[in-house]
């Protein structure tokens, strides 16, 4: 269906980042894939399509590719290539649209992290990083897109990502008349009464701006409906639930979920790879009897103190365990310019430090944290947990939960979050916890650490089953098949 359309995608951020080469250390240039789930999930679609990736300049680095061409031909060191044509805000609009609008205040609501009796203080400060900032952004995203656009003979189809551009399907519609437009949305979508923690102006605006899209796509059923009820509750639109449409300004725009996943062989060829391997050998070194993981961005989403605190009950009620487990947090930093960002860092590193005070002995230390951007490594230690924490304050999908049980080779149990969109699809082999409850989380990762092994084999092929049926070129081709069937 895509040889009479021009595939554009339209992101924050771009698919692959610049380490500029080193002369000091002596290291060279290297151009790797970017992270987080949408990088993890999109990069497929676009290498697939050979789409133009448009993607906000965030750093030099992103500087430096920008002056590769428009879009710029970059091939990262797996051998994928991308065409990516950046847009440069400047410092200012980015921080503003980046750091005071999108993180945190729209992440913030969208996964119910406001302490509400004391933030956020919503004033004149606001709305001016939201003029300023996330406005003039995505109109710089759009015009980026328009200008791609135009650049072919073909009809555009544009795929808009998540909540850094709500706005962007309305202003390119505005501007193209023959043009497809989705817009999937990475993160939960909340009820229509969090939403109106947000002055009217700027909620009904989101709205409006994702409205100018053909389908909307989320990740899980519940964010389905809970944008219906926000378009009929907070801007009085006309919803079909059953038909999972909103009419707005004469058009019925579909309303539908694709759970995002990972690429299966992809994964499964990196797990072998020598680097991994070297990786695994180096862990084997200091591997416990048992080893309990966690793999995160340093995200208050990722809710990681109260993981610490549910290992620290798991302690004190099975004493026969010290000495014998070990629970490695292995970290990304993520978004470090923010304050809450850092602070909960702060805090996270606080906590390990507490309970490994309490707790080590003759040589034991029952939490490791390594804070470290390194995808071998990661893969390596998916490889070799016995339980994956994976116990997110809400989440739009968690690909953790898919990636790890994928190519884990000790029979490892999945201790999973209700509030993760992946819990939809793989909580039926997972042992469920609400992510609140340290006590619950505790008998979790004591029950996934003593299991049988029968039991823990089930699960995981269950897990590895699901994921491998419904795998990103999956999450693509439904995505596609709505649009062949809604364009005819
Ligand atoms: C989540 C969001 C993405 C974002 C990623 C990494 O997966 O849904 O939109 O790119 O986190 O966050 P960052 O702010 O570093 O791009």
């Amino acid at each position: 269906m895509l040889r009479h359309l021009h595939p554009i995608v339209a992101a924050n951020r771009a698919p692959l980042a610049l380490q500029p080469a080193d002369p000091y250390r002596g290291t060279p240039e290297r151009l790797v894939k970017g992270s987080g789930g949408l990088v993890t999930g999109l990069s497929t679609l676009a290498a697939t399509t050979e789409a133009v990736w448009v993607a906000v300049a965030r750093d030099e680095a992103d500087r430096m590719l920008m002056e590769r061409g428009d879009p710029a031909e970059l091939v990262t060191e797996d051998g994928t290539a991308y065409r990516v044509a950046f847009v440069d805000p400047g410092r200012e609009a980015y921080e503003l649209y980046y750091s005071v609008i999108s993180n945190p205040l729209l992440w913030f609501i969208q996964h119910y992290l406001w302490d509400l009796a004391r933030e956020p203080v919503v004033d004149g400060s606001t709305q001016e990083a939201w003029t300023k900032g996330y406005l003039a952004v995505n109109e710089l995203v759009a015009e980026q897109v328009v200008r791609q656009a135009r650049a072919s003979r073909q009809t555009p189809l544009v795929f808009v990502q998540d909540y850094q551009l709500y706005c962007v399907p309305a202003m390119v519609r505005n501007e193209l008349r023959d043009v497809r437009i989705q817009h999937f949305v990475h993160v939960p979508w909340p009820t229509p009464q969090y939403w109106s923690i947000l002055p009217r102006r700027m909620r009904d605006a989101i709205v409006d701006g994702m409205l100018g899209a053909d389908v909307i796509g989320f990740q899980t059923s519940r964010d389905v409906r809970n944008f219906l009820m926000t378009c009929e509750d907070n801007l009085g639109l006309t919803v079909d639930m059953r038909e999972r449409t909103v009419l707005y300004e004469g058009r019925a725009i579909w309303v539908r979920n694709y759970p995002i996943s990972i690429d299966v062989n992809e994964l499964t060829r990196l797990a072998e790879r020598p680097e991994v391997l070297a990786e695994e050998r180096s862990i084997a070194e200091w591997r416990p009897k048992h080893l309990i993981l966690r793999v995160d961005r340093t995200d208050l989403s990722k809710n990681i103190v109260r993981g610490f605190l549910a290992y620290e009950r798991m302690l004190e009620a099975h004493r026969e365990l010290h000495g014998d487990v070990v629970f490695w947090a292995f970290l990304q930093p993520s978004r470090q310019d923010i304050d809450d960002y850092r602070a909960y860092l702060g805090n996270v590193l606080g906590v390990a430090a507490r309970i490994n005070r309490t707790y080590s002995r003759g040589g034991w230390t029952p939490i490791r944290v390594e804070v470290e951007e390194n995808m071998e490594r990661a893969a390596a230690a998916y490889k070799s947990f016995d339980v994956l924490l994976v116990n997110p304050i809400y989440d739009g999908m968690n690909l953790v939960a898919k990636e790890g049980p994928l190519i884990n080779r000790t029979c490892g149990v999945l201790v999973l979050s209700e509030n993760a969109g992946s819990h939809e699809e793989l909580g039926r082999h997972a042992i469920t916890v609400n992510p609140f409850d340290v006590d619950e989380t505790a008998e979790a990762l004591y029950l996934g650490l003593t299991m049988d092994q029968q039991q823990r084999q089930q699960r995981q092929e269950g897990i590895r089953e699901i994921v491998r049926t419904n795998d990103i070129s999956r999450w693509i081709s439904l995505q596609l098949q709505d649009l062949r069937e809604l364009i005819g």
